[in-house]
């Protein structure tokens, strides 16, 4: 392994994701193990620019792992999209003979750490952690778990009342311009339709799947929507169909943050510490300007240009299985 490296600095940038806490732990684990300092960047990108960084040991970390949100907290900065923020940034880097990065976050982040890249070279890898699970490169990104299950847990007790009541619900998910919350929540929870941006869909297609009037014989209906949907959000879709017919007693439920707290699953946990020593061994590889990822159950690193200007695909497999089960 090339040994240029001294001190790794880690952080956590743009929305928290659970499992987040679980890949900090392990970048620091990491470290400790192969006998690299370690050190913890305060607010992300907000922190590097402050200044605001602690020296982390493999004991700092105890007791993290089962935590939601990020103990390094977490925001977006307007002034490290600017040459001079970076500038501040990477002085205060250097004060503290910070050599290399690990950044977790989404694509933000990851379009920061690469803008450090290139005007100062500067070792650095990211850690996809976003719930919404929207960075191609990798099957999936830490917190996309826990968030979905959140959801399938939030669509089951609303089928309960749905179905009491025969109502019409429409159940809005997070995932910004990604449909993967929506789809994979859709078809755990059962919904009738799911609208995701990835999809055309017009309105009149799912009016029909409604079926006003009894026309199917569902006595309750339950619609997922992403809340990246190119038809309506949630609660202007209920006006849609309202405004159409006053046969549906409808209601509508926006899972909002609920869906980004909370104990991540074991999954997201195991996801989080494969890529928190995956990062901490690529850096010490040689490789920077790269996103790790897991593809097919391996490790892999992904550069910045080969992956940021693609979608994460949607399975078309799982759109097929949604229609078929939703009949
Ligand atoms: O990227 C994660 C995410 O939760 C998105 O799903 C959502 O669109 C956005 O962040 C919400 O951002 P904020 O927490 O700043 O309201």
């Amino acid at each position: 392994m090339v040994n240029k490296i001294s001190r790794i600095g880690v952080f956590t940038s743009g929305g928290d994701a659970p499992g987040m806490n679980a890949a900090i732990r392990a970048v620091v684990r990491a470290c400790a193990y192969y006998k690299k300092e370690c050190f913890g960047i305060m607010r992300g990108y907000e922190g590097m620019i402050d200044g605001d960084i602690v020296k982390l040991g493999a004991r700092s970390v105890g007791n993290i792992l089962q935590r939601g949100g990020t103990i390094l907290k977490t925001a977006r900065s307007e002034e490290f999209k600017t040459t001079e923020g970076r500038e501040k940034a990477y002085n205060n880097l250097q004060k503290e003979g910070i050599n290399a990065l690990i950044a977790i976050g989404g694509d933000g982040t990851f379009t920061g750490l690469h803008k450090l890249y290139e005007q100062f070279q500067l070792p650095s890898i990211c850690i996809p952690g976003t719930i919404d699970n929207d960075l191609a490169g990798t099957d999936y990104t830490i917190g996309y778990d826990t968030a979905t299950n959140i959801a399938v847990e939030a669509i089951d007790r609303i089928r309960d009342t749905a179905l009491s009541h025969n109502r019409l619900f429409f159940i809005e998910v997070m995932g910004r311009n990604s449909g993967y919350i929506a789809i994979n929540s859709g078809i755990a929870g059962g919904a009738a339709a799911i609208i995701i941006p990835e999809e055309n869909i017009t309105f009149d297609q799912l009016y029909s799947v409604l079926g006003e009037g009894g026309k199917t014989s569902k006595s309750s209906n339950l619609i997922v929507v992403a809340e990246g949907s190119k038809i309506g959000d949630a609660h202007s879709l209920a006006k849609q169909v309202a405004a159409r017919s006053n046969y549906f007693d409808i209601k509508v439920t926006v899972l909002g943050h609920l869906q980004r707290g909370g104990s991540p699953t074991y999954f997201d946990r195991v996801l989080a510490s494969r890529m928190g020593v995956a990062a901490v061994e690529g850096l010490l590889e040689g490789h920077s300007d790269v996103m790790v990822g897991v593809n097919d159950k391996k490790m892999v690193y992904n550069r910045f240009d080969d992956i940021m200007s693609k979608h994460h695909a949607i399975d078309s497999e799982a759109l097929r299985i949604a229609k078929i089960l939703s009949i």
